[in-house]
């Protein structure tokens, strides 16, 4: 049986790369859904149509890291029919052999509401602005307020917002190191058999 991991917060918490540890420690794939959104977004046109024909040779395009991208992605990520392209895609992903970690918003409560393992990693605002500052080698406030916008409009949309699931593990990251972090999240997931 496969072993799925969902990881859900907001942006630049951390969860992308405990989700990567994670995936490495245990063995599973892989999936970054926010690149999911990020590539419809940077598609621009229709983004109905750009989720309905999104191809793996868009989500490796070397603009779907910036701040601009970002916004992008939550603008598109609030429209339903969006959201519903990517789902089948996203669940098959979840059932890959030996298991998967998935992070984004809605794993936990839409896409994988049976994953095995489910955390909700979070950090304040500030820490959050300033890791994302240093990995984008950007300007702090413009960051914070940047991030704030999109979590805004992220736990705010009708569909699939932004929330941890009721039985999700809450990780806050705040004041931990990434050895810290990504440790918790795989004693969690040995805890849970994985
Ligand atoms: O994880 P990220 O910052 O790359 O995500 C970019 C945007 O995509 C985020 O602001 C909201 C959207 N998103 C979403 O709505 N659902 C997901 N599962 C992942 C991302």
């Amino acid at each position: 049986m496969p072993f799925t991991i969902a990881i859900d917060g907001p942006a630049a918490s951390g969860k992308g790369t405990i989700a990567r540890a994670l995936a490495q420690a245990l063995g599973f794939q892989h999936l970054d859904t926010g690149l999911l959104y990020r590539a419809v977004g940077a598609l621009g046109g229709d983004p109905v149509a750009a989720a309905r024909g999104l191809a793996p040779g868009d989500l490796a395009r070397d603009d779907l890291r910036t701040a601009e991208a970002g916004q992008a992605a939550s603008r598109v990520a609030a429209i339903p029919e969006v959201r519903a392209a990517l789902v089948d895609f996203q669940r098959r992903f979840a059932r890959a052999e030996p298991g998967a970690v998935l992070d984004g918003r809605d794993i936990g409560t839409v896409i994988c509401p049976e994953a095995e393992l489910k955390l909700y990693v979070t950090a304040s605002d500030d820490v959050r602005a300033r890791r994302r500052a240093l990995e984008l080698q950007a300007d702090e406030t413009t960051i914070l307020a940047e991030l704030r916008e999109r979590d805004a409009r992220d736990a705010a949309r009708d569909v699939a917002p932004m929330r941890p699931a009721e039985d999700a593990l809450l990780l806050d990251t705040s004041d931990m190191s990434i050895e810290q972090a990504v440790a918790r999240a795989i004693a969690a997931a040995r805890r849970a058999g994985a």
